[in-house]
This record gives structure tokens, C-alpha cells and sequence, in this order.
């Protein structure tokens, strides 16, 4: 099985590489920023035209939330633009497109974990980039958007290598502690794609598994004991936590307060039964912890 992944050098394309890594089954093709520029639709066009590939995982995105506030029209071109150029080229060939989304498509105020169903209202310009993305995406048949939230692993710059990284610089470490989700383990979600991803090449269009899905861990907590769950396994933290609000932080771009994702649909449909966040955070720290915070 031969898969075309977009975004070669981010945090879950990582991680899928790492997993395919060794499976003499599966074939990776990644491509890069230098390799492919998403904001040049042509060049989406011809590359999965041209691409000798059983499937398309776009793992790319702007993903600089509060940059996007002032590059709308970048993030909208990566977010939104491109993936429907991706979904448009491979309709032309049948192929499947799976791409991920994010729990910003929803405003948090909600009180109970996110389905599928409820209505996205984004707050900010990445999380409205992100929303027209997977409906230009699910636009098209065989196409898969799905959502994920906080992700974490081993893998590039994301919350708990950044998060144990200023523990061990800082004495205070200041972390919101307003704001709940469903953190996701990148290395859970690359083995549920590299695992998924022959049953989504063979199925026909009108199969259940394709649609809009949630994946993340089980239960919900927020940024501040996410953090602490990380920061605690660090022998070499120096950092107090303490907790603050979203307001007090006042980052350029609003956070919906409360998005955890409910991942029903996917268990359901796929036999998934996704690990609590705790013990994949304390192992993703461990290791990470064990390697030099080495991402
Ligand atoms: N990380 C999270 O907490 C989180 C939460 C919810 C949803 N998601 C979604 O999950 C997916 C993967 O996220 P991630 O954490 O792996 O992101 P990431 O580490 O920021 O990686 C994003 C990738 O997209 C590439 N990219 C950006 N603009 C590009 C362009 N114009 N042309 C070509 N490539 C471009 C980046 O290339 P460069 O390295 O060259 O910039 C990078 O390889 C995204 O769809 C994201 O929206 C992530």
C-alpha cells in the first residue's frame, strides 16, 4: 500500500513516518514544504495527479493559532484552499483523502464532549480556516475529515516537549487553567491512520467510513494538570506551576473554553477504544525525559 503524505516535517506526519517505518507493506511518499508549496494549487494538483499512490494523508496545515489572526488569508490558503484542491484532484482519480482537523472548529461553550453532529462555530481565524477546509474536503466522496485535539507525542514542537521544556528553565511556570479538552496522543492517532488506511483505499464511497470523525484520548482534563501530568515525570523540572486564566494570558487569538471531543463514531465504527490521556501523557514525557526532551 502505497500512501502520499502531505506536511512530511510536522508533529503527526512525523509520528506516521516513524510507525510506517520497517512495514514492508506500506509505502510512505512524504513531501515537504520545499518539495510542495500548499498556497500553489496547481502544484497540488499536479503532485496527486501525478502521484503513484493508493491514498492521500494531508497531515499539513497552518497551525500557528495566533499568527493566523493576522495572516488570514496564508491560513485560509493552507487550511481551507488547499485541502480542496487535494479533495478535487483525487476525486478525479477515486483515490481516498483523509485529512485532519481540529476541536477549533467549535466555540467550547458547550457542556459535554463535541460530536460529530453539533454545529461548529469557530472563534478564531484559525479554527474558521480549519471548518471551510473539512467542508471543501467532505465536499467530495471517499474523503475523511478527522478532528483531532492537543496533540502530544514524541515528535516536533508540540505541548508537553514545550511544556517540560520551560519547566526546567523557568521557576514559575504559569498555565491556563480555564480551559478543557481531550489531549491526543500522536503516536496513538499515527497507528489508528497507518492501521485504518487499507480499509479506506479498498472501500467504495458510500461506506461508513468515510465522513467526519473525532479521535482523541479518553477523558477530559485541562491545560493546567496536562501540563503537570508532563512536568511531574521530569526529575530535572525546577519550574512552580501555577494556575491562570485564558484572560490574564490574553493571546492574540480567543480558545474555545471547553472542546473535548467525543469519540463515539469511532469506536463504533472502527472498534477504536482510545487510552485515558494520563497514562499516554506520563509515557510520552517519559520518553521524552529519557531522550534529552530530544522532539
Ligand atoms: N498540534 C495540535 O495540537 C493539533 C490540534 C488539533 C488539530 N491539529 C491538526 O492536526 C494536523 C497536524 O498537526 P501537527 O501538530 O502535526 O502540525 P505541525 O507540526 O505544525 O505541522 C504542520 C505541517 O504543515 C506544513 N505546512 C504548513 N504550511 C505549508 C505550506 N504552505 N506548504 C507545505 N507545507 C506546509 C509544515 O511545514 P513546515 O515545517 O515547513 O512549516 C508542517 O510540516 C493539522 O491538520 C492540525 O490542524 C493539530
Amino acid at each position: 500500500m502505497k500512501i502520499l503524505l502531505l506536511g512530511k516535517t510536522g508533529q503527526v506526519a512525523t509520528a506516521f513516518q516513524a510507525a510506517a517505518r520497517g512495514r514492508e507493506d506500506v509505502e510512505v511518499i512524504a513531501l515537504s514544504r520545499a518539495d510542495l508549496d500548499l498556497e500553489n494549487t496547481d502544484a497540488i494538483r499536479a503532485a496527486i495527479l501525478g502521484a503513484d499512490c493508493d491514498l492521500v494523508l494531508n497531515a499539513a496545515a497552518f497551525t500557528q493559532v495566533d499568527r493566523a489572526e493576522t495572516l488570514a488569508g496564508e491560513a485560509f490558503a493552507v487550511n481551507a484552499r488547499a485541502p480542496g484542491e487535494m479533495a478535487r484532484a483525487c476525486a478525479e482519480r477515486d483515490l481516498p483523502l483523509v485529512h485532519l482537523s481540529t476541536d477549533a472548529v467549535f466555540d467550547g461553550l458547550t457542556d459535554r464532549p463535541y460530536v460529530e453532529t453539533d454545529a461548529p462555530s469557530p472563534i478564531n481565524v484559525y479554527g474558521r480556516s480549519k471548518l471551510a477546509g473539512e467542508q471543501a474536503v467532505l465536499a467530495h466522496a471517499r474523503t475523511v475529515a478527522l478532528r483531532v485535539s492537543w496533540v502530544f507525542s514524541r515528535h516536533g514542537r508540540n505541548y508537553v516537549s514545550f511544556m517540560l521544556r520551560l519547566a526546567r528553565e523557568r521557576e514559575v511556570l504559569k498555565v491556563v487553567a480555564d480551559q478543557f479538552g481531550t489531549p491526543t496522543d500522536g503516536e496513538a492517532l499515527a497507528a489508528f491512520l497507518l492501521a485504518t488506511a487499507p480499509r479506506w483505499a479498498a472501500a467504495p464511497a458510500e461506506d461508513p467510513a468515510f465522513g467526519l470523525f473525532h479521535f482523541a484520548n479518553a477523558d477530559e482534563t485541562s491545560r493546567f494538570d496536562f501540563a503537570k501530568a508532563a512536568i511531574d515525570r521530569d526529575p530535572l523540572t525546577r519550574a512552580r506551576l501555577e494556575p491562570t486564566t485564558q484572560a490574564a494570558f490574553a493571546e492574540p487569538a480567543p480558545r474555545p473554553p471547553r472542546s473535548p471531543l467525543d469519540t463515539g463514531k469511532l469506536r463504533a465504527l472502527f472498534g477504536f477504544t482510545p487510552e485515558p490521556w494520563r497514562p499516554a501523557v506520563e509515557r510520552t514525557a517519559d520518553r521524552l525525559v529519557t531522550t534529552g526532551l530530544a522532539g
